[in-house]
């Protein structure tokens, strides 16, 4: 095992949340110690600023300071206590999506989204990220029908193919680190990408 901090990002209606569970299920049967969290939230107060993020409008640097606010708590209470007791963190979303939202989506400087990073959480980066990728039409197509939509998920096409090439940008800058899954793929196939990436690394 070479990684223990696994994050999963994509836009929204990618499926990645469909297939973390069955990840974490894997690790635990390779007698992994696995902590499942997520993005915005992890903590109580981190979980009280996502229902801010997804109900409330504000302003993108307003939005970016909410969601790095959460994850300072989510990393100083959760994620580094859970590494340092050699657990495997899995976790849906981390600030891959932070500067693919607020950055790519938004429009909001990457240099003040990359200061917040290295305040944040200086020196912390995922082993591997699963980028859950996908056209933002397809994704909206099966966002059709799921629950009611978000704050987030409301928005056009326009803002998720600009939050894709953000993500698209990161991985570029961060090859080791970013596993792509082409998320248009039927579900079997997503799962042994998956499977295959994992074998890769040893699991
Ligand atoms: P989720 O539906 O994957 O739980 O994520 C909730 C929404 O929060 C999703 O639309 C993406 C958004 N988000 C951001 O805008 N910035 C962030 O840093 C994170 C973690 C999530």
């Amino acid at each position: 095992m070479n990684a223990s901090f696994i994050t999963f990002e994509g836009i929204d209606g990618a499926g990645k949340s469909t297939h973390l569970p069955d990840v974490a299920h894997r690790l635990r049967a390779g007698g992994a110690e696995v902590l499942v969290t997520r993005e915005p939230g992890g903590t109580p107060l981190a979980e009280q600023l996502r229902s801010l993020l997804l109900g409330t409008v504000m302003d993108p640097l307003t939005e970016a300071l909410l969601v790095f606010a959460g994850r300072r708590d989510h990393v100083q209470q959760v994620i580094a206590p859970a590494l340092a007791q050699g657990r495997t963190v899995l976790c849906d979303r981390f600030t891959d999506a932070s500067v693919a939202y607020q950055g790519g989506g938004r429009g909001l400087s990457l240099d003040v989204l990359n200061a917040l990073e290295n305040w944040v959480h200086p020196g912390l980066q995922p082993d591997l990220t699963f980028w859950f990728d996908l056209p933002a039409e397809v994704a909206a197509q099966r966002r059709l029908g799921a629950r009611a939509p978000d704050r987030f998920e409301q928005l056009d096409t326009e803002f998720f193919s600009r939050v894709r090439a953000a993500y698209a940008q990161r991985a570029h800058d961060a090859p080791q680190r970013f596993v792509r899954i082409d998320a248009s793929a039927p579900v079997t196939d997503v799962r042994r990408q998956i499977q295959q990436a994992l074998e890769a690394r040893g699991w």
